[in-house]
């Protein structure tokens, strides 16, 4: 599919400034209908390992936050979507043509106990032997407010060094910065669905528990430049050895 959008110099230079973006309407809401299902039929098969924890289970047994890795791999048709396409080239806009995929995934809240995603910096989870430029592009397929688990962010972040992390909790995946963030230093962005975030991978972040009644739906668009080997690999002694090889 070709693009439907290209971002003004306006909206460039917002997120070199903040870090962060949000777009209107990355797709159509015939599109963001199709995906709801594609969505919820990942959801309720067995994926395997792609599946992931990122927060403990409830008191009462229940995911709090499920996670699955790769989603195009159980639902090819996920590849050649308009939002894709989209986000793509708005990724060739921010970190020039060199620009690829980098991985998708789709993180579900659940209505009434979905639990908050932790402040966190998504180059904390990743390989700490090289040079990485990216970003993901978060799109939610029902409105998200901030009683359901919207993106929330600290702007200007992204100029921070990768700042220390830990894991939440020994059974889930999800890493959370050391350093709390204040209340007013967190600007959150209702998105109506098919709209879109765009955070770079430096850039602090947070969704908040699922309060409403509907699901949290979020599919996550990853792209990235081509990692730089260092000569001197950081220490990221919060990761878990299986991370990396
Ligand atoms: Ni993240």
């Amino acid at each position: 599919m070709k693009p439907t959008i290209r971002l003004s110099q306006e909206q460039v230079d917002a997120f070199h400034r903040d870090g962060f973006l949000a777009v209107e309407s990355l797709t159509s809401p015939a599109e963001v209908a199709v995906l709801r299902e594609v969505y919820d039929r990942l959801f309720s098969r067995d994926v395997g390992e792609d599946r992931l924890e990122l927060a403990a289970v409830d008191d009462e047994g229940r995911e709090t936050l499920p996670q699955i890795m790769n989603p195009e791999k159980y639902a090819p048709e996920l590849d050649d979507t308009q939002a894709r396409a989209n986000a793509l080239a708005i990724a060739r806009q921010l970190l020039g043509p060199e620009t690829e995929r980098a991985g998708d995934h789709a993180i579900m809240k659940p209505p009434g106990h979905g639990a908050p995603t932790p402040w966190h910096q998504d180059e904390a989870y990743w390989h700490p032997g090289y040079e990485h430029a990216g970003i993901s592009v978060w799109m939610p397929l029902q409105p998200a407010v901030p009683e359901s688990g919207c993106m929330q962010f600290v702007p200007g972040s992204h100029r921070l060094p990768v700042v220390p992390h830990h894991l939440i909790d020994p059974d889930a995946h999800a890493l959370e910065a050391d350093d709390p963030v204040a209340d007013e230093d967190a600007v959150a962005v209702p998105l109506p669905p098919g709209g879109c975030t765009i955070h770079h991978c430096r850039t602090l972040h947070y969704a908040g528990a699922n309060r409403s009644a509907e699901p949290r739906r979020a599919y996550i668009m990853g792209f990235s430049v081509p990692a730089q080997p260092l000569a001197e690999r950081r220490d990221y002694y919060w990761q878990r050895p299986e991370w990396h090889d």
